[in-house]
């Protein structure tokens, strides 16, 4: 069995996943959701203490399972540095006092992985990931390739969710608080750009579509202004203009590119409205959609360890002395390492 450890932002979570058959078993995780909403995001220092609390407590109940570990996976990057670190140390601590190696686990493979949690890998794999902090197309051919064919210029979905929320007024994460408004309002009440239309480039850009979503706002008064009613119809309008430009730039991307299976994995893939367009779209272009169970669409450790197991047999171990957070740049294209 791998023991998997995930901190990179807000959740933590500690899953144990048997190498043979995949089986998860055991999963725990503590959101602090509730902890960071009345700032409107997360802050980093209240994180990282909060898992230096719940890591501890949720291992506890994993104790049953420690003396069958062959191994132990962590995330160390891309995440919030102060908190990525409680997660290393508690990994590094278990790999070194039980003598058993250690893998060092990129959060964005594990949001890939989380498709294949209790299941086998389907590859190749054109991915669109939506989350919190990236917004990218990526063609998955193996675990040591991954290729990202579009990016995020600015902002990512997750976070145009989060900031369309907290303009409106309302709280933190913003991406289920705006799809259950957008259920009451009206899609065209508000006709907000859809970004890059009219460009050539296949990337995403999410910024110039928050400050028209500011703009309206203003022009309404302001957020104290807002009537329920202008609320829910600001928050379908988003979504759907958000919704027309990953459908956009995801069908130039299908006409590149042949492989048949297509997902979608992150945060902001558990939005069914998003869910249903690409059925749609997938329905049109012969592609077969996956997702992952709703559940572990958000950071889970579940993912980290499902990922691990195949890092486990080809044996991609780190050293526990030498283990560290890496240090991502944001890229515009390329290999994600
Ligand atoms: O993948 P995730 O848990 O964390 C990162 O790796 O960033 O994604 C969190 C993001 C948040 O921005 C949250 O608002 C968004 O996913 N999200 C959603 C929905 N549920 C979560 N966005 C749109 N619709 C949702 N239903
Ligand atoms: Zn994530």
């Amino acid at each position: 069995m791998i023991l998997s450890i995930e901190s990179s932002c807000d959740d933590s979570s500690i899953a144990i996943t048997k190498i043979e058959n995949n089986e998860l078993i055991f999963h725990k995780k503590i959101s602090q959701e509730k902890e960071h909403a009345c700032y409107g995001g997360v802050v980093p220092e209240l994180a990282s203490r909060l898992h230096a609390i719940d890591l501890p407590n949720i291992l506890e109940e994993a104790k049953p399972y420690l003396d069958d570990l062959k191994a132990v996976a962590v995330t160390n990057q891309p995440g919030l540095s102060v908190t990525l670190l409680e997660g290393i140390a508690m990994a590094k601590t278990i790999a070194i006092t039980k003598n058993i190696p250690l893998l060092a686990v990129h959060h964005l493979k594990g949001h890939i992985y989380s498709l294949f949690i209790e299941k086998e890998e389907i590859l190749p794999l054109l991915v669109l990931l939506i989350s919190g902090g990236h917004t990218q197309i990526i063609r998955v051919e193996s675990l040591e390739k991954m290729t990202i064919l579009a990016t995020s210029i600015d902002d990512s979905v997750g976070e145009s969710f989060d900031k369309t929320a907290k303009m409106i007024g309302l709280g933190y994460p913003g991406g289920p608080i705006i799809e259950q408004l957008a259920l009451k309002g009206d899609e065209n009440a508000f006709a907000f750009p859809v970004p890059l239309r009219n460009a050539q480039l296949i990337a995403f850009s999410l910024s110039g579509l928050k400050n028209a979503v500011r703009l309206a706002i203003e022009a309404l008064g302001g957020a104290e202004q807002l009537t329920e009613q202008n609320r829910c119809d600001i928050a379908a309008s988003f979504q759907k203009a958000v919704k027309l430009h990953l459908i956009q730039k995801s069908k130039k991307i299908f006409e590149q590119e042949n492989i048949k299976d297509f997902a979608v994995v992150g945060g902001a893939s558990a939005n069914l409205y998003i869910r249903k367009a690409y059925e749609e779209l997938c329905k049109k272009f012969g592609k077969k959609l996956h997702t992952a169970p709703l559940e572990f669409c958000s950071d889970n450790a579940a993912m980290i360890g499902r990922y691990a197991v195949e890092a486990y047999k080809k044996e991609l171990f780190v050293d526990p002395y030498e283990i560290d957070v890496v240090h991502t740049k944001k890229r515009q294209s390329g290999t994600l390492l």
